[in-house]
């Protein structure tokens, strides 16, 4: 019989797995302590902006019209524990406030309300960014406190999915990684371990769809999680660091990027310059990595990490210079138009968000900052509620002496220069994204301006 799936935290991460897992044809329960979520979940509602998570949770949420009945919710972890073959614990590991470190408390209490009820064989499978070290941590403590005792077994899979593209990334991921106490099972040993064989029937689909499924030790699973995100973040300040250089220089980042990209050992992915990397992962777990690393005594080899980290802080405040250069040398009374403010496209995520930042700057500086995203409005007013918002690109950028391009939407390409130039009381266009497109804005007497590139 195909293993019943539990999902523990319906966040991002969790609601996407759980949906997905169903998609997959698997029964799965997901829980989360906070009931508003699963009961909106039970709904058929996602608790975030997610483009196809709706869709999966209507194909399957069990009590919806026509569903497969395979998704249900709950808050009960003894109601979880009866259920589920394989337990995914999905929650978050936030930075921890005034540190670089990451909260591991929802972790770790995650793994302290499941194991007293794991009392027959089961699987718990890690996903979040976590610590190295911490899976064997968890490992021992669910050992202790389950009654199962060692047949209750602890596995590493870390999810590398990207917002915006959370579902195709779960069901197409590009490596599945698993890491399993020991390093897994080989010829020599016997053999696949139980845990690698269940996960290896998890994501058959996947798997002969063409992803790589990689069976590694615990650190190294948990290791290549922070560090693929160390060197998207070091493709991206790099790049920006090459912006920086490109202004003085008088180049331009955007073709110096496209040249670099052709050269298939460095790539053209993430080579984007502007106002830098935001969000809940890269900016927080670039800080925990380090500050892990001092622990272990490895910190020197994670140095860089801090200049990547400045590099991209950086950014932000060169943005407010550049608004306040544009503006005359003061900022106070300017009323400036900020397009977008989730920190990247196709999301309505603000955590970290280098948009809502640097919007948050301008205000605190004196300005009087209008800022319109197309999905991430709520989450924003709630993080920064002094700021002004409106319902569209026009009325943001009433009367404004200055409109930033701070979060690549597609609807803010598609603005017509000509009729935005009608409503403001200066043209001035700084491409915070470097994705608009700086003929047609000049064509219709705005000044163009972007991170990178050549003022004209
Ligand atoms: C990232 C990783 O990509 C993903 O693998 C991991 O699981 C979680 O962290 P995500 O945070 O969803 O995913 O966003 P991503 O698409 O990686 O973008 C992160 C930030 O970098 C955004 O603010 C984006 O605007 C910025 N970015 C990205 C650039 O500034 N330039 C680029 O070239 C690419």
């Amino acid at each position: 019989m195909a293993p019943k799936i539990a999902v523990i935290g319906l966040g991002y991460l969790g609601a996407t797995h759980a949906a997905a897992m169903a998609e997959l044809g698997f029964e799965v329960l997901g829980l989360d302590i906070v009931p508003e979520k699963t009961q909106a979940l039970s709904r058929g509602q996602t608790p975030i902006y997610e483009p196809g998570l709706e869709d999966l949770l209507a194909r399957h949420v069990a009590g919806l019209p026509g569903s497969s009945g395979r998704l249900s919710f709950t808050t009960s972890f003894a109601e979880l524990a009866e259920f589920g073959d394989i337990h995914f614990i999905c929650v978050n590991t936030p930075q921890k406030p005034g540190e670089y470190a990451c909260d591991m408390s929802y972790v770790d209490s995650a793994v302290e309300s499941l194991a007293p009820h794991l009392t027959r064989p089961a699987l718990v499978v890690g996903k979040s960014t976590v610590p190295v070290g911490s899976a064997g941590r968890l490992a021992r403590r669910i050992a202790e406190l389950a009654p199962a005792g060692e047949a209750a077994e602890l596995v590493w899979n870390p999810e590398f999915l990207r917002e915006g593209f959370a579902v195709e990334d779960t069901l197409r991921p590009d490596r599945i990684v698993v890491g399993v106490a020991g390093g897994g099972g080989t010829a020599a040993t016997g053999g696949e371990s139980r845990a690698e064989s269940l996960l290896r029937e998890v994501y058959a689909k996947p798997v002969a769809e063409g992803s790589p499924f990689i069976v590694t030790d615990l650190p190294t699973a948990e290791l290549v999680k922070t560090a693929a995100n160390a060197f998207l973040s070091t493709k991206i300040s790099f790049i920006n660091a090459m912006a920086e250089v490109c202004e003085t220089a008088g180049g331009d980042v955007l073709k110096l990027a496209e040249a670099l990209g052709h050269d298939d050992r460095i790539g053209r992915k993430f080579l984007r310059a502007g106002i830098g990397f935001g969000g809940g992962c890269l900016p927080k777990d670039i800080r925990a990595f380090m500050a892990r690393a001092g622990e272990l005594g490895a910190a020197e080899a994670l140095s860089f990490l801090r200049e990547i980290d400045a590099i991209n802080m950086r950014r932000r405040v060169y943005m407010v210079e550049l608004a306040r250069e544009t503006l005359g040398g003061s900022l106070l009374g300017k009323r400036i138009a900020v397009l977008g403010a989730a920190f990247k496209p196709d999301s309505d995520d603000v955590r970290d968000s280098p948009a809502l930042n640097i919007a948050g700057q301008l205000h605190l500086q004196g300005a009087e900052v209008t800022v319109y995203d197309p999905k991430a409005m709520e989450n924003a007013k709630r993080v920064f509620p002094t700021l002004r918002y409106a319902d569209g690109v026009t009325e943001a950028a009433q009367g404004a002496h200055a409109v930033l391009h701070l979060t690549e939407w597609r609807e803010f390409r598609e603005i017509d220069p000509a009729a935005l130039g009608d409503v403001v009381s200066e043209r001035h266009l700084l491409d915070g994204r470097n994705t608009l497109d700086p003929v047609l804005w000049r064509k219709a007497d705005w000044t163009y301006r972007a991170l990178g590139r050549p003022t004209a």
